[in-house]
C-alpha cells in the first residue's frame, strides 16, 4: 500500500511541488507551497477521522490532499484537471492500485470552484480542508500598497479555524478577520463561490456547514 510518506518523498513530487510554487510567484499568487498542501492534507484526513471513515479513505484523502495542487506547475487555468492526470499518473508509477488513483484523480480534479464540485467522500474533504486554509502567511507580495483584492483578504485573516463537530453533524469555518485592513463584505465577494463549495461539499459528508467570522454565525 502506498503511504503519504512514500508520496512526499516521491522526487517527482517533491519537483512537482516546488515547481507550482515557483509558477505562482512569478504570477503573484498567493503561496501554494508545503506549507499549504501539507495542511490541506493533514486537514482533509481529519475531517474523515472525526467523521468515522475508514482508515483507507482517510489516507487517500491525506495523499489527495498533499497533490491537489501540482496542477499549478502547467497552467493556474485548469490547474485542477492537469494536477489530477500528473497525480494519476504518478501513483501508477509507483504502484498505487487503479480504484485507488482513479479516487485521488476524481478528487484532484473536482477541487477547484469553477469547475468542481464534490463527488465523493474524499473530495468533500479536500473542498473543505482547501478552502479553509485562508490566512496571512499565504500571501507573498510583500509590499501592502501593490496588494491586490485576495492580498488584501489573506493578509486581513489573522486566524482560521476549521471545527469539526461529530455529534452535531457539524463543520464550522470560524475566521477572524481584521476590520481595519479589510471589511467583512470584502471577504464575501472574492470567496463566495469557495463557501458555496464548503457548503456542497459538507452536504455530500452529511454535516451542516457554518461560517463565523469575527464571532458572528454568518451562514
Ligand atoms: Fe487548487
Ligand atoms: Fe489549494
Amino acid at each position: 500500500m502506498i503511504t503519504l510518506d512514500d508520496v512526499k518523498n516521491n522526487e517527482e513530487v517533491q519537483a512537482l511541488v516546488q515547481g507550482a510554487q515557483k509558477q505562482l510567484n512569478e504570477l503573484g499568487y498567493t503561496e501554494h507551497s508545503q506549507r499549504h498542501v501539507g495542511i490541506v492534507s493533514i486537514r482533509a484526513g481529519e475531517i474523515l477521522r472525526e467523521l468515522g471513515y475508514p482508515e483507507d479513505r482517510i489516507m487517500l484523502a491525506e495523499i489527495a490532499g498533499y497533490l491537489h495542487d501540482i496542477g499549478n506547475c502547467v497552467n493556474r487555468k485548469d490547474h485542477a484537471h492537469y494536477g489530477a492526470l500528473l497525480a494519476y499518473n504518478i501513483l501508477k508509477d509507483m504502484g498505487m492500485d487503479v480504484t485507488s488513483r482513479t479516487e485521488i484523480m476524481m478528487a484532484i480534479g473536482n477541487h477547484d470552484e469553477e469547475t468542481g464540485t464534490a463527488v465523493s467522500d474524499i473530495s468533500a474533504a479536500l473542498i473543505l480542508a482547501d478552502k479553509s486554509d485562508v490566512h496571512r502567511d499565504r500571501v507573498t507580495n510583500k509590499t501592502m500598497a501593490t496588494f491586490d483584492k485576495h492580498d488584501k483578504v489573506n493578509y486581513a485573516v489573522t486566524d482560521a479555524k476549521l471545527v469539526i463537530n461529530k455529534e452535531e453533524r457539524r463543520i464550522t469555518l470560524d475566521i477572524q478577520i481584521d476590520t481595519e485592513l479589510c471589511p467583512v463584505i470584502d471577504y464575501f465577494e472574492i470567496f463566495i463561490d469557495r463557501t458555496v463549495m464548503s457548503k456542497y461539499a459538507a452536504k455530500y459528508l452529511n454535516v451542516w456547514f457554518e461560517l463565523v467570522i469575527n464571532g458572528t454565525k454568518l451562514l
